[in-house]
């Protein structure tokens, strides 16, 4: 068994890496771990960059999204008891759009089995060998082990993939972990307010977002060691009750929780991001807190850097673009780990932090939502930096 390209992973970036570079004429094949069902039902990521959205459009993977997706144009900031508006589109020109990250692997899969090309589930690769000379990828697929040799390894496949692991040797990483985490609830009931809400509060941060109008979704940081059984419904609503109340006129809306789970959070970075043949991407080379939203927006930048290169050598054996395409990605991904790293600091509450530090929180919030230079800075951040040239 050959292709051009063994694409392992079948998450966000593995996906529309397939289908761009299908777009250019590259043969692949997707290789999943898991099942269909399990993918397009995963519950994650929520807010993508015009930068995310235009280059979707441009691949024509973005019909249905056009027709589903919530358009937001500012983000609340809370504390003190009092929301704080961040007018993202007036300080910047650009705007977000909320569109869960499962709806987007269900149009992605799709767009794939239409092409007809290979992509197998619950077809986990095994191993990943000789990056160096002609690369071979080794996976099982009902229950029988085959071999998958290609010209390129593109590793899709997530922070507890095998690509990684496989060229650790070649590899520097840098990461950092964060005393606490995130309880993620999904909630049948209308959204209670228009935009998203961080919420910096005493007990911890808390965020108010959505999956559409009659969709909330919603976060707590909770210690990293708390499991889903120690937060039962009632204790949930109080909680987010507490920590997104205000001085004067807000409501929670209340309904049925439907998915529940806890995230770590933590900052993550491996250099360079490709060895040999085998080139990393998205959540496979790194990892930001949740905070920024960046992670899925991140993955779409490296695969369409990723995808113009391969593009230029396999049509005409220039290999300087993936010569340049772990630095290409990687000068934008660490301006995009300060934000998320800035941001999980200003807002959550650190366990044994002392007084002085949580003064110093507050008087970073106050200047970011009073000063129009501070929040324009936190907004072109916050609505995505520009993507590399040729991505
Ligand atoms: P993944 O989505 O992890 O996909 C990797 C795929 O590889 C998986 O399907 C996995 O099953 C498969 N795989 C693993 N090992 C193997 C193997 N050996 N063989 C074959 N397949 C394998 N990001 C944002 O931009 N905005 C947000 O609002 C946001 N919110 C988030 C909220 C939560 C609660 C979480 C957990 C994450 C959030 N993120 C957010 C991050 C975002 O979800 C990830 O960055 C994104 O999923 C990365 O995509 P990926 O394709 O690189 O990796
Ligand atoms: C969502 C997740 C985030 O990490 C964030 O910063 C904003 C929204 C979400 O899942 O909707």
């Amino acid at each position: 068994e050959r292709t051009q390209v063994a694409i392992v992973g079948a998450g966000p970036a593995g996906l529309l890496l397939a289908h761009l570079l299908h777009l250019r004429g590259i043969d692949t094949v997707v290789l999943e771990r898991q099942s269909r069902e399990y993918v397009e039902q995963r519950i994650r990521a929520g807010v993508l960059e015009q930068g995310s959205v235009d280059l979707l459009t441009r691949a024509g993977l973005a019909d249905r999204l056009h027709r589903e997706r919530l358009v937001h144009n500012g983000v609340e900031l809370l504390f003190d008891g009092e929301g704080h508006r961040v007018p993202l589109t007036e300080l910047t020109g650009r705007e977000l759009t909320i569109y869960g990250q499962h709806e987007l692997v269900k149009d992605l899969v799709a767009a794939r089995l239409a092409t007809g090309r290979p992509l197998l589930f619950e077809a986990p690769a095994v191993s990943v060998e000789d990056v160096t000379g002609s690369p071979v990828v080794r996976y099982t697929h009902n229950g029988v082990e085959r071999e998958l040799h290609c010209d390129v390894v593109a590793g899709c496949d997530g922070f507890h993939g095998v690509c990684r692991p496989a060229v650790a040797q070649a590899l520097t990483v840098y990461e950092h972990v964060y005393p606490f985490a995130w309880l993620g609830v999904l909630a049948e009931v209308a959204p209670s307010a228009e935009e998203l809400i961080y919420a910096s509060h005493d007990r911890g941060f808390a965020l108010h977002s959505m999956r559409s109008l009659a969709v909330t979704r919603l976060y707590l940081q909770v210690p990293p060691t708390d499991e889903v059984a120690a937060w039962p419904d009632a204790r949930v609503w109080t909680e987010l009750r507490t920590r997104l109340g205000r001085t004067a006129g807000f409501t929670l809306n209340e309904g049925p929780i439907i998915d529940r789970s806890v995230t770590a959070l933590r900052s993550f970075v491996t250099e360079p991001m490709r060895h040999g043949r085998l080139f990393l991407t998205g959540d496979a080379a790194h990892i930001v807190p949740a905070t920024g939203a960046k992670g899925l927006n991140l993955a779409v930048v490296d695969v369409a850097v990723l995808a113009a290169a391969l593009e230029r050598w396999f049509a005409e054996g220039d290999e300087s673009g993936l010569e340049a395409y772990s630095a290409t990605c990687l000068s934008r991904i660490w301006r995009v780990q300060h934000f998320s790293w800035w941001m999980t600091t200003m807002l959550h509450l650190t366990p044994e932090a002392d007084p002085f530090a949580r003064r110093l929180q507050l008087a970073q919030l106050r200047y970011l939502t009073g000063s129009t230079a501070s929040a324009t800075s936190f907004a072109e951040n916050y609505v995505g930096l520009p993507f590399p040239e040729g991505a």
